[in-house]
Parts: C-alpha cells; structure tokens; sequence
C-alpha cells in the first residue's frame, strides 16, 4: 500500500516528545499532615523529596474543599521545593496571593484539584517550574486570581485540564504560559475563557490532546480552540 511521503514522516515525528513518561520520585520519608503548612512570604519551603499526606483524608472526590483541605498554604512571594503530595490531600497546594513559586512538587494522585491559585492581582507572576501530576479528573491547576502563571517543563498524565482560568469568578484578564510541558493521555493543556481577555502562550508543548489551548463561553461550554 502507498502513503503520502509526508503523513509517514509526519506521524512518528510528532509522538517522539512523548518518550518522556515521567515518574514521581521516590519518597525519602514520609509526613502525615494533621493540618496545612503554610509558606510565608520570603520563605522557602524544602520538603527533601518526602511524601506529604493528611492524616485523615481530606479527599472528598471531586467535592469541592478549601484552604483547611490543602497540603500547602503558600502565601503571597514564598517558595515550596522538592515534595510529593498524596492521594489525601483534598486541595493539594493552595498559592495564596500569587507571586508564589512552586518548584518540583508532584502529586501522586489528584483529588479535586492538584494546585489552586487565588487572589493574585495583574502583575503578579506565579511560577510553576518542574514536577508534575497524575490521575487528575478534572483540573491540575486552577487560577482564580487575575494575574499570569508561568507553567515550566511540568508533566501531565491522565488529567482533564492542566490548566484553567476561572470562568465564574471574578471577571479579569488571566494569563498562563506555558513551556516545555509534556502532557498525556488528558483532556486539554489549558482552558481559557477569550471573551474575559484571557491569554495563553504554548511553547514546545508535547502532547497528545487534540485541543491542547481550548476556548470556553461560559462554564463547560467549549467554543473552539484559542
Ligand atoms: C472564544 O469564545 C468567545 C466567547 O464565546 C467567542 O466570541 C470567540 O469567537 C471564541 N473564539 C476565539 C478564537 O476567540
């Protein structure tokens, strides 16, 4: 049978980045969380690559939880590194105020959301650099606030949305770019609301979703993709 020459060549081409499968790394140690830690601002927080679970479970499916429910409370300017968040943390990380900096945290299992960004103001930049997510059903990332998240060489696997812009709250301009992120087997890399002056930037994105930038009218109604 004949192909065209550049379906053939086309095909393996663009599958090849999603080589990278991956893998949340080994827990050095383990902590169960009786309540959230909080990130202050100016601080660093170094979890030495343990594993951070509530003891009891705040993972109420996709019920949705709050502040009491995170594994991390990182407020305005403060930095968390190097963790593994469980399948018990109801609310994952909560970045408080943006400006936070979210480096090498992975979640092993997102419950209703794996990272949530609120009350962050134009201008603010919230960084998301490394780590990554699995098994999130509905979103990795949430952003409420109104100022723009930079997601850095993340990885995404069985996920609906990696990224989201509210689309019921307040109503503001969000801004996510993204680079170097591998996402796959998911729904879409993010989801913007353009009609809010939202704006996302995809660069060197490895994926598999058919709509990787997905542009909504209103909650749950797609309009095409960005
Ligand atoms: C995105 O959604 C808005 C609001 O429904 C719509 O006006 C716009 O045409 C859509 N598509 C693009 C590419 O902006």
């Amino acid at each position: 049978m004949l192909f065209p020459l550049a379906l053939l060549a086309a095909a393996p081409t663009a599958l090849a980045c999603l080589g990278y499968t991956g893998g949340v790394p080994k827990p050095t140690g383990n902590v169960a969380l009786k309540a959230p830690i909080y990130v202050k601002a100016g601080q660093v927080y170094d979890g030495g690559w343990r594993k951070f679970d509530r003891n009891p479970s705040t993972c109420n499916g996709q019920g949705e939880g709050g502040e009491d429910d995170t594994a991390f409370v990182v407020e305005r300017g403060g930095t968390l590194r190097n963790v593994i968040i469980g399948k018990t943390a109801g609310e994952g990380v909560y970045c408080k105020g943006g400006g936070c900096n979210l480096e090498f945290v992975w979640f092993e299992d997102v419950c209703e959301d794996a990272i949530s960004i609120k009350d962050d103001r134009p201008g603010d930049v919230t960084n998301i650099i490394g780590g990554g997510a699995y098994h999130a059903s509905d979103k990795v990332i949430q952003h409420n606030g109104c100022g723009r998240v930079n997601i850095i060489n993340f990885y995404a696997e069985d996920y609906g949305k990696v990224y989201r812009s509210c689309g019921t709250c307040q109503k503001c301009a969000r801004e996510v770019y993204v680079e170097g992120v591998t996402a796959r087997k998911g729904g879409e890399v993010v989801g913007i609301t353009k009609s809010n002056g939202d704006k996302a930037t995809l660069v060197n994105v490895c994926t598999d979703a058919k709509t990787p930038c997905q542009n909504y009218s209103g909650p749950g109604k797609k309009d095409g993709a960005c």
